[in-house]
């Protein structure tokens, strides 16, 4: 028998993301119901109600997609979802907050690709600077960047104190070294650019992060990429649509939002494609995002 497709998808804010509700409709969920104001500790009770409703054969055919604006909070609730499983009552989860886990790996997946294709090189080695660091998008570019084997700063708009305890954070919960970077001046912006051969912006929407004089003074660029669509950019003179064109007064190329956003959206709807599709239960985090980003970048 052909089940109805169920996507019920938390939230701890106040709404849930219409672009998510959106995204899962578009991708063949029956239905999507979201759940507002959701704390970690109501998860382990939602997901229980939910798998005990369906006969087990109807996990596959029942989804819990997790939102918010908080990646350590969103892992963990996809960690207390997984843990209110009883086999074999099992359901899918997807955790992707604010869009960050897709957009982050969208944006790793396109410099990862550049990088080869334009300068022979791979991030294993290369000095990143995530700028937008105390972010969702940011934060979780950090972490896929480190797991890649790339040398990390995350850097701080309003001093380091911020940076230093999520460089903590991230070493605790993944057992992987970023350094912290004060970047509250445009003089100490400029230093770690210089310092920089990967920038990965995901600063607030609408924010400039670095001029094309500070780009200019740093000899070592490879790849500049910003995931910022609305005006102005927040890496000067980088177009929406760059997809490996060389950023003016540099030797790097540039990837723009629009070219990391068409990444993202064929990896949100994929993974929720693939949660419709699965013949078992799945479980997907920022690392299932990569793994599918990478094969979708060119
Ligand atoms: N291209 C795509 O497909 C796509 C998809 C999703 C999101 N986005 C974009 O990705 C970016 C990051 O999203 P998000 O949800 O992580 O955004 P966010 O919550 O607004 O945070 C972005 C970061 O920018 C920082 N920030 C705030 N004011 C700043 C300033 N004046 N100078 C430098 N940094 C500043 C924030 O610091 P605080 O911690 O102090 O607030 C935070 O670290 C946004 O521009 C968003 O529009 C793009």
């Amino acid at each position: 028998m052909s089940r109805k497709t169920i996507l019920h998808m938390l939230t701890p804010l106040q709404h849930m993301s219409p672009f998510d509700v959106n995204m899962a409709l578009d991708a063949g969920f029956d239905a999507v119901i979201p759940y507002t104001d959701v704390s970690l500790s109501d998860v382990g009770h939602l997901v229980q109600d939910a798998i005990f409703s369906r006969p087990p054969d109807a996990g596959v055919a029942t989804g819990i997609f997790l939102a918010g604006k908080d990646a350590p909070l969103a892992l963990d609730m996809l960690d207390a979802a997984k843990k209110a499983m009883v086999p074999p009552f099992e359901i899918s989860v997807f955790a992707d907050p604010a869009g960050s886990f897709t957009t982050a790996a969208a944006m790793v997946a396109k410099v990862e690709k550049a990088l080869v294709k334009h300068h022979d090189r791979e991030l294993n080695g290369a000095a990143v600077a995530v700028f937008g660091a105390t972010g969702v998008v940011g934060y979780c570019t950090a972490v896929i960047a480190a797991s890649l084997g790339a040398k990390v700063t995350i850097v701080g708009h309003d001093g380091i104190e911020r940076v230093t305890e999520i460089a903590a954070s991230i070493q605790q919960r993944f057992d992987m070294n970023v350094e912290p970077a004060d970047g509250s001046t445009e003089a100490l912006k400029t230093a770690i650019v210089r310092d920089t051969e990967i920038v990965l912006a995901a600063a607030k929407a609408g924010v400039q992060v670095l001029s094309k004089a500070q780009l200019g003074s740093a000899g070592g660029l490879l790849v500049v990429a910003d995931v910022n669509a609305v005006p102005p950019a927040g890496i000067e003179g980088l177009k929406v649509n760059a997809n490996g064109e060389q950023l003016d007064a540099t030797q790097a190329v540039g990837i723009g939002p629009l070219s990391i956003g068409n990444v993202k959206y064929k990896t949100q709807a994929g993974l929720f494609q693939k949660m419709i599709e699965a013949k078992k239960p799945v479980a997907f985090d920022f690392r299932d995002a990569f793994t599918l980003a990478r094969d979708l970048a060119k």
